[in-house]
């Protein structure tokens, strides 16, 4: 009987991942542990309700009592983690709290499992998938061949700076404790239920208001798309298959500058929904971000020919897919964008953006 301990479940990738584990393992306990930050909704996970196998516990994966309660009081037997600051901006206005909930947090989780797992009245040592991000490996130019998992890391953001001290955290429980730790690092993710700070989801509320849509510097930064359920995906046949002690890079086979992604996005928005007229008009270049990234790209071989996965979704048929969630879930936006969330755009872009 599995009890899978997922942290950041009413995140944006842990409430995809929590619809494909129910999927996959029907019978499966699932804890939830969850701050609820601003980028956690526990309105993206109904439907848990009335699940009698599924808790969610309102905590901080850094709050050493409450996680080691969670350990003691739970067979847990496989860790996924997900509870982190993700964005990149805010990690750039106010980086404390990245370094707390994404260091200190993993440190908290692995150490409160090698805790349970030494107590020999305690479980198995739990597998636990820690989940992480191409932006370890740093920037690449735009000749530079994919990254495989052997790279160095050279993260240049505090947000990245944080995740790869999480992931070395990681990579440490495995070779001084034998944890049996697993870590993906995967590229940009895009689907339902992203809050809409990111580029995709801040790009379709603001062309829905005929607001303008920043693009820093000149738009030709490159990330590499996946849609959000190839990569839940992928972190369940991690989980099951993958190896412990190693890394598996997930992505989407999708590079595309910033600027024609947004064009792209938004010729299939106005296909949808013609009535809101030229789109592109609505494209503003504004000072670009401090110390931006120029390219992530992964080489996503070893996940390819060890566990069979590849990305199945296509950039097209996934736009599609984001933008008619989108369209559908009008009143989810209205509800997650709060009077702080209109601050934070405040502070980030001004009023020239924002209006
Ligand atoms: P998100 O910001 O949408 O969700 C983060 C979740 O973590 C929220 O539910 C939030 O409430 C919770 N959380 C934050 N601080 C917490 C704390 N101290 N204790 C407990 N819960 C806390 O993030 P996401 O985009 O779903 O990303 C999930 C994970 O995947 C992160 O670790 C991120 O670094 C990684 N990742 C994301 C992407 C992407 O494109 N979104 C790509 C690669 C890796
Ligand atoms: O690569 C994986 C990472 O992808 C994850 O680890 C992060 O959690 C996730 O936030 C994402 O980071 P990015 O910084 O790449 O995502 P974001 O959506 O913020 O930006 C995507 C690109 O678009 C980036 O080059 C910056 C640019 N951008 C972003 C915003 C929000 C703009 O040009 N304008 C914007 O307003």
């Amino acid at each position: 009987m599995s009890w899978v301990l997922v942290t950041g479940g009413a995140g944006f990738i842990g409430s995809n991942f929590l619809y494909s584990l129910r999927r996959r393992q029907p019978g499966a306990h699932i804890i939830n542990l969850d701050l609820l930050t601003y980028a956690g909704n526990p309105e993206n996970l109904t439907g848990f309700q009335g699940d009698s196998r599924y808790i969610l516990v309102r905590g901080d994966v850094a709050d050493r009592e409450l996680v080691q309660d969670l350990f003691s009081r739970y067979p847990i037997t496989e860790v996924v983690h997900f509870a982190a600051e993700s964005h990149v901006d805010r990690s750039i206005l106010d980086p404390g709290v990245f370094v707390r909930t994404n260091v200190v947090g993993t440190f908290t989780l692995l150490e409160a499992a090698r805790q349970a797992w030494k107590n020999p009245a305690g479980p198995e040592a739990p597998r636990f998938l820690h989940v992480s991000t191409d932006e370890v490996y740093g920037s690449l130019g735009p000749l530079d061949p994919p990254v495989t998992e052997a790279a160095p890391y050279a993260p240049r953001s505090p947000y990245a700076a944080s995740k790869a001290s999480a992931d070395f955290l990681g990579r440490a429980y495995f070779h001084t404790y034998q944890l049996p730790v697993l870590i993906t690092n995967c590229s940009n993710n895009y689907g339902p239920y992203q809050f809409p700070e990111k580029l995709i989801p801040f790009a379709l509320c603001q062309a829905l208001e005929g607001k303008p849509i920043p693009i820093y510097g000149q738009g030709a930064n490159i990330r590499d798309w996946l849609f959000v359920e190839d990569h839940c995906q992928a972190l369940l046949q991690v989980l099951e298959q993958g190896r412990v002690g190693e890394t598996y890079n997930i992505g989407g086979r999708q590079e595309v500058p910033n600027l024609e992604l947004v064009r792209r996005l938004l010729g299939l928005l106005g296909e949808m929904r013609p009535d809101l007229g030229d789109l592109n008009r609505l494209i503003t270049l504004v000072p670009d971000r401090p110390g931006h990234d120029w390219r992530y790209a992964l080489n996503i071989g070893k996940i390819e020919s060890r566990l069979g996965w590849r990305p199945r979704v296509g950039l097209e048929e996934g736009l599609r897919r984001t933008i008619a969630w989108y369209l559908g879930h009008e009143d989810w936006l209205d509800r997650v964008r709060s009077q702080a969330y209109r601050s934070f755009l405040m502070q980030q872009y001004g009023t020239g953006v924002v209006g």
